[in-house]
């Protein structure tokens, strides 16, 4: 059963590529030495959480996801001893650090898959990866990366059979038909919990096993061996995060959080559906989602991203029907022109046109929501993207830390840098950067934090109960978070044009409401409750008065 209060529920979590944070020996390459000396900012920023992408030995040619070695420490980011250094500062800075776990596929430079494909036929050493004598086999799962590929079978010429990859064919796709490998992988689990992380991201989780006749993805092979995961995790008696990459509907995502399985689980479909309710300028749609998301597991265990290290994936059809995917692609201007596989190749600030209003409104929803908001680096300051860079570099550049050169990311000349940092028009670091905006109070980094401080202030939009209200207006999502003495409204206006609406507060009637931003003072509850809310507007508001024991004290 999952622990009551753990850590992670409601929890705030940011994302990073510890590759292109923070540089600390000079190299042009971002590394635990920069990470750590950064912690302050992300303390100061109010997150609860930091999530690394994969940290691990790697040749890089899925941006560290196609490893060579589980149990140790990319070169370039330092060594195990640097990351005990950054994972104990964390932790001194009340942070929980949740690594990426890719149970799915190694490199095909993995010393097991070099070994697999000099062994013999049949042998348990083959049996590592999936092999096939003939390509045209789960002819039904879909290619992931059809930009790049257009088989999920290579032919290797030395093992003279065909091997599975759902992603890169640099990335074999382990085999856990074979008892060895769950070993493997459980020992990698192991491994990473005496370490003292906090948490897991489950990468490419559906994947696992494979079944003629199905899309292979989450067949109940899968879910058998992630309960073992489970229990691994049990058996270390600590409270630590198990969060499933699992890019499903949310009816399919769901069985992932069954009691014995994992915590959490990103809710992309929810995603999908923001994004169109803000290019659309209606949320009849998103209404709906949030309202499935919740009868079908309610309560905090939806990871809610906006944008990631990856394409805005918006799949074929499968996560979101086809409609809502085009209400994205035309609805956005910011994203013409930029489909990679199965989505938009774009950062959040570009997509939504450089418009701050609509990063604001979009995460006063993603902070308020029931679940736990992921935050991506540099989405907080509105960063731009490089397009033209390969695959999806455009959305993973340095960190803007300052107007100095390389955006104080790095000391390294520039062509050293691990990519390009952004001196685009509208989004250079010279202007868009943590020094200038920490020193201008109407910034968006100022923003972040300012709602970051208020949720911390408002238990309720951590745990508390959620219930969608009526709206009157097509552009305006509305509901209410609920615990103890504690009551917040929220309203949101996902379209470009103002909206005026009427809100049924009968249940609250009579009581005071205060919006809570700025603190002042709106007329009493009542059926007939009307508000303003501009272009991209929200408000969250207070009802009634709150007990003191239902306020925590903030540092
Ligand atoms: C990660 C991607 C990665 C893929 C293969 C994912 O879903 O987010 O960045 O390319 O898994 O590991």
């Amino acid at each position: 059963m999952t622990a009551k209060n753990s850590w992670w529920e409601g929890a705030v979590i940011y994302q990073l590529m510890p590759r292109s944070y923070a540089d600390g020996n000079g190299d042009g390459i971002g590394d635990f030495q920069g990470l750590t000396s950064r912690l302050n900012y992300l303390r100061w920023l109010g997150v609860e959480a930091v999530w690394l992408t994969p940290v691990y030995p790697s040749p890089l040619q899925d941006g560290g996801y196609d490893i060579t070695d589980f149990k140790a420490i990319h070169p370039e980011l330092g060594d195990l001893a640097a990351f005990h250094r950054f994972l104990t500062a964390a932790h001194e800075h009340g942070m929980k650090v949740i690594l990426d776990l890719v149970l799915n596929h190694t490199s095909h430079l993995h010393p097991w898959f070099q070994r697999a494909r000099w062994a013999p036929k049949g042998s348990t050493e083959r049996n590592v990866f999936v092999w096939s004598d003939d390509p045209n086999r789960y002819t039904e799962a879909p290619v992931l990366f059809r930009k790049f590929e257009d088989s999920n079978w290579q032919w290797d010429s030395v093992a003279e059979q065909y091997y599975l990859h759902r992603f890169l064919k640099h990335q074999p796709d382990l085999n856990y038909e074979n008892p060895w490998v769950q070993e493997e992988m459980l020992g990698v689990l192991d491994f990473w919990l005496q370490k003292g992380v906090d948490g897991f991201r489950l990468d490419a989780v559906p994947f696992l096993y494979e079944s003629e006749g199905t899309r292979c993805e989450g067949l109940p092979e899968t879910h058998d061996f992630l309960k073992k995961v489970r229990q691994r995790v049990e058996n270390s008696g600590r409270d630590v995060l198990l969060l499933a990459e699992a890019i499903q509907p949310v009816d399919e995502a769901a069985p992932y959080l069954a009691d014995d399985e994992l915590h959490g689980a990103f809710n992309f479909a929810l995603t999908a559906h923001l994004f169109a309710a803000i290019a659309s300028g209606n949320c009849k749609k998103l209404r709906q989602c949030l309202q499935d998301a919740q009868t079908i597991v309610p309560g905090c265990r939806w990871a809610l991203p906006l944008r990631n290290h990856d394409e805005l994936w918006l799949g074929d059809g499968h996560l979101v029907p086809e409609d809502v995917i085009q209400s994205i692609r035309s609805g956005l201007p910011g994203g013409h022109g930029h489909w990679l596989n199965w989505g938009i190749n774009r950062r959040l600030a570009p997509l939504l046109n450089g418009d701050p209003r609509a990063n604001k409104v979009l995460h006063a929803l993603l902070y308020s929501l029931p679940g736990m908001p992921c935050l991506y680096y540099g989405d907080e300051l509105g960063m731009g993207d490089w397009p033209g860079l390969r695959d999806r570099d455009p959305n993973r550049t340095p960190m803007a830390w300052t107007s100095a050169r390389n955006g104080g990311f790095s000391s390294a000349p520039e062509p050293l840098l691990v990519l390009p940092a952004i001196t685009s028009p509208g989004y250079d670091y010279r202007v868009v950067n943590v020094e200038v905006q920490k020193q201008l109070p109407g910034s968006l980094l100022n923003w972040h934090r300012r709602m970051l401080t208020c949720r911390r202030l408002l238990p309720a939009l951590r745990l508390g109960s959620f219930e969608v209200l009526e709206s009157t207006h097509p552009s305006v999502l509305v509901y209410s978070r609920c615990s103890g003495s504690m009551t917040v409204l929220i309203a949101a206006n996902l379209s470009g044009a103002g909206a005026s609406l009427q809100i049924d507060l009968s249940k609250w009637k009579g009581s005071r409401t205060r919006e809570v931003l700025w603190g002042c003072e709106y007329p009493v509850a009542d059926e007939n409750w009307f508000v303003y809310l501009p272009s991209f507007g929200f408000s969250w508001w207070l009802i009634g008065e709150v007990e003191d024991t239902d306020v925590p004290s903030v540092d």
